[in-house]
């Protein structure tokens, strides 16, 4: 089975804790002993967002903060190839067709953001795309998909499962918001839906939950499944 993690800053490294960082690898790891091909995006969580500020208020522009938040990204992915030794790629791929010409060289492949505009969201949908991955895994901070904003909306209802195109008319909503976070951008959710991506977005806080959701379905997040999509209980043929 060939699956893409997305691992957001947030989730990799809300601070610099070494423990967890490792844990992150090691779930990584099993993935890939339980004979899965690999590549995993990695986000820059609050480091990003501290240095976009900081530059915001001298003055620097939206493509140069995106810059720099791609640089983030990339410190991170870093902290998770230094983690994951020398199963990983030396250095994060720093467009999606060198992450899959390394996951060809059976490596796990480590990247972060790619180009301005955009997020890791997204990077992570294309990487996807372009490798024919069969499940694409957003492990973030929030436990889902939801009908509104939980950190708004106390009445928001998580979905347990939405197909791709339903998926790109949650965000929509939520994507012109400014306040509203939502738990895969716009972008990200319509090349899911454009490549009909089998996804699932959970809480990555443990990552034991990304090896439970890839090798045995079992998660508690959402589920995207595309309507011609095979049986939800594929990747089992992993076990
Ligand atoms: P993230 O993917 O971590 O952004 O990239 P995010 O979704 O805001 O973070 P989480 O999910 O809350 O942790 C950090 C920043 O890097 C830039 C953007 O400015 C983004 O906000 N970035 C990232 C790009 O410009 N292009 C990319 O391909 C990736």
């Amino acid at each position: 089975m060939r699956v893409v993690v997305s691992v957001g800053g947030s989730v990799l490294a809300p601070d610099l804790d070494p423990e967890r960082v490792a844990a992150y690898a090691e779930a990584i790891e099993r993935l890939a002993a339980a004979g899965c091909e690999v590549g995993v995006v990695v986000g820059g969580g609050g480091v990003a967002r501290e240095y976009i500020e900081t530059a915001r208020e001298i003055g620097a522009n939206e493509v140069e903060l995106d810059r720099l938040g791609i640089g983030t990204t990339r410190l991170n992915a870093r902290l998770l190839i230094a983690a994951l030794g020398e199963r990983a790629s030396l250095a994060p791929a720093t467009d999606t067709e060198a992450a899959a010409a390394a996951l060809r060289r059976d490596e796990v492949s480590v990247m972060g953001g790619v180009t301005p505009g955009q997020t890791t969201d997204a990077v992570a949908a294309a990487f996807a795309e372009s490798v024919d991955a069969d499940l694409l895994v957003y492990a973030t901070s929030a436990d889902g998909v939801y009908d509104a904003d939980p950190n708004a909306d106390p009445d928001a209802a998580q979905f347990a499962e939405l197909s791709p195109a339903e998926l790109v008319e949650v965000v929509l909503p939520m994507s012109r918001d400014a306040g509203a976070s939502a738990p895969v951008d716009l972008l990200a959710a319509k090349l899911i839906d454009r490549a009909g991506l089998r996804s699932i977005v959970l809480d990555g806080t443990d990552p034991s939950a990304v090896v439970d959701a890839v090798l045995r379905g079992d998660h508690t997040g959402t589920d995207v499944v595309p309507p011609d999509a095979d049986e939800p209980n594929r990747w089992t043929e992993e076990r």
